[in-house]
């Protein structure tokens, strides 16, 4: 079952029917659809899916896509997920609504996720693969205390183009080197 996990400012919880205003929103916004796979134009049926699909995916078992929203927990700021792969290894995206960036909101929500994933799903190593034309996202990676290991070429497909990744991790004995 998805958690709900704060840190006092920022709070990661399961998503709700009545989001789907607030995940619209969102997701008219150009520099999430450069860097993300949502579908454009963004509408209202598209958000009534991808909360269904997130119900599913609870239903299912499969962890775990979470609301970011603020301390209370209501306002929806952004979204975040875990998605394992293979081999104990996992991969975490996310989006940060445009009103609400540049004040740690990722950074804070990347580390909250990644330590519940480490500690409660025992996984032994996570990934954030970044584009190298996406520095606000690399400093989200390394702020929530992920390291750089190098890139990986022609490794993302997003709207009929081929990019690079940049791939960060965390392991398990990384966790309290966080800045
Ligand atoms: C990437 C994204 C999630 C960041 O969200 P955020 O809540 O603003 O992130 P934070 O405030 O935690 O950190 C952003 C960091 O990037 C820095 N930053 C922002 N724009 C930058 C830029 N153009 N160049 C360099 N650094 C930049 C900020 O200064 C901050 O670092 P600092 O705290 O050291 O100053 C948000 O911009 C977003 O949703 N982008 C579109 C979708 C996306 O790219 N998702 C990630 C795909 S891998």
């Amino acid at each position: 079952m998805t958690p709900t996990l704060t840190d006092g400012v920022v709070t990661l919880r399961p998503w709700r029917a009545e989001d789907v205003d607030a995940v619209v929103g969102i997701c008219q916004d150009p520099e999430i659809v450069r860097f993300t796979r949502i579908p454009v134009p963004y509408t209202r049926d598209d958000a009534l899916m991808f909360l269904a699909q997130q119900v599913a995916r609870e239903q299912r078992g499969d962890v775990a896509s979470f609301a970011i929203a603020d301390a209370a927990g209501e306002a929806v700021l952004g979204s975040i997920d875990v998605r394992p792969t293979a081999e104990g290894r996992a991969t975490i995206g996310y989006l940060v609504a445009a009103p609400a960036r540049g004040r740690g909101v990722a950074s804070r929500a990347v580390r909250l996720l990644s330590r519940w994933a480490l500690e409660e799903l025992g996984l032994a190593r996570l990934e954030i693969h970044v584009r190298p034309d996406n520095p606000a996202s690399q400093r989200v990676a390394e702020r929530a205390g992920f390291r750089r290991e190098g890139v990986l070429r022609s490794y993302l497909e997003s709207r009929g183009e081929r990019h690079d990744a940049m791939i960060f991790s965390l392991l398990p004995e990384d966790v309290g080197s966080a800045s």
